[in-house]
């Protein structure tokens, strides 16, 4: 038996089965999250490959958007695993984020409604973008391209997330002029940290050069086996040096998680009772609330208004707490 099928069974016993039966009937999220003063652009990046970004990406995003928000996802990875893990069209002459970064195009022209969760938008990626890195080299402001994008996008948003590609390249670099937080998915096993510390000297780097408001704001473990001492013991070593970016919620390792891709859905609709959605969804639920508790740091306002969940029928209306993306630097 394969070792992943053996961490799945965790989603056969009394309490998953009871949990698999609830999570349809409360609409999932049971809970409205606050919403930002400002919209949090998070870039989810990460130079090794295969830790998890993508999957973080579009789960997070599908759960905070669950939760009521408004939420945008950029794949700025020429992959686009983003783009097909949600369901949206990105062959070859799919208007793209190419399209934004080289063209100038507008990212509302790009922007795609995401079909399963209301409330998420998608910005796709085509096999165009392999390219870009190379293109972008002789553009002006090759570096801040994607900022000027995402500024000059008038549709309210509460978060948008960004799924970088595997290197730390411009496209990376791009994402990282454009937002203030950096999330880091963090795969529990051996070489976890392999690497990490050049990631950091480039968000160091962007930070003193371009942007100052960029931080690395959360860490997520991923992938996590509790059966093995090797997932603990990674846990346990990034716990102790990241102690306040570490959400509590880990990801959990699981066959839905990565079979819902094949179906263009995120596991939050794929199988929205297993171990892998009920974690993502306390994760966005962490993430969210996360940022009202630290809001005495000035980036985010605490007391935010707290939008109802989308198990309703009732979409939530934008209002004047959507701030547009203009002026959010
Ligand atoms: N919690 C999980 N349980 C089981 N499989 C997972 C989990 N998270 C991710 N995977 C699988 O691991 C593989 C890598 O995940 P993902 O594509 O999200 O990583 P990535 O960091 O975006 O990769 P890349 O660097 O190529 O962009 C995928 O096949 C995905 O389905
Ligand atoms: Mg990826």
């Amino acid at each position: 038996m394969q070792e992943s099928e053996i961490v799945d069974q965790v989603d056969d016993t009394p309490v998953a089965r009871t949990a698999h039966a609830a999570v349809p009937v409360t609409g999932y999220a049971g809970e409205g999250l606050p919403r930002p003063a400002a919209t949090r652009v998070m870039v989810v990046a990460n130079q090794k490959g295969g830790v998890g970004k993508t999957t973080t990406t579009v789960n997070l995003a599908a759960s905070l958007a669950m939760h009521g928000l408004r939420v945008l996802v950029i794949d700025l990875d020429p992959q686009g695993n983003a783009s097909t893990a949600l369901g949206i069209d990105h062959h070859a002459e799919v208007p793209s984020i190419y399209d934004v970064l080289v063209e100038g195009k507008p990212l509302a022209d790009v922007v795609q409604p995401v079909v399963d969760v209301e409330g998420l938008f998608c910005c796709p990626a085509t096999i165009d973008l392999a390219g870009a890195e190379i293109e972008l080299v002789s553009l002006v402001a090759r570096e801040s391209r994607l900022h000027r994008a995402i500024a000059a996008y008038e549709q309210p948003l509460d978060y948008v997330l960004i799924d970088c590609p595997p290197s730390l390249g411009l496209l990376t670099v791009n994402a990282l002029v454009a937002g203030q937080e950096v999330l880091i998915p963090i795969q529990c096993e051996y070489y976890a940290l392999e690497g990490l510390g050049q990631l950091l000297r480039n968000v160091e780097l962007v930070r003193a050069h371009l942007n100052p408001a960029l931080h690395v704001s959360t860490i997520l473990l991923t992938m996590y086996d509790a059966r093995t001492r090797l997932a603990a013991q990674v846990a346990e070593e990034v716990r102790t040096h990241f102690e306040n970016e570490v959400l509590a919620t880990a990801i959990p390792r699981s066959v839905r998680i990565s079979e819902a891709p094949s179906y263009g859905q995120t596991v939050l609709t794929y199988d929205p009772g297993s171990s892998g959605a009920l974690s993502y969804l306390e994760a966005g639920r962490e993430l969210a609330l996360r940022a009202v508790v630290k809001a005495g740091d000035g980036r985010h306002r605490a007391g935010a208004a707290v939008v109802p969940p989308r198990s309703g029928a009732e979409p939530s209306a934008p209002t004047a707490q959507h701030s547009s993306m203009e002026g959010n630097r």
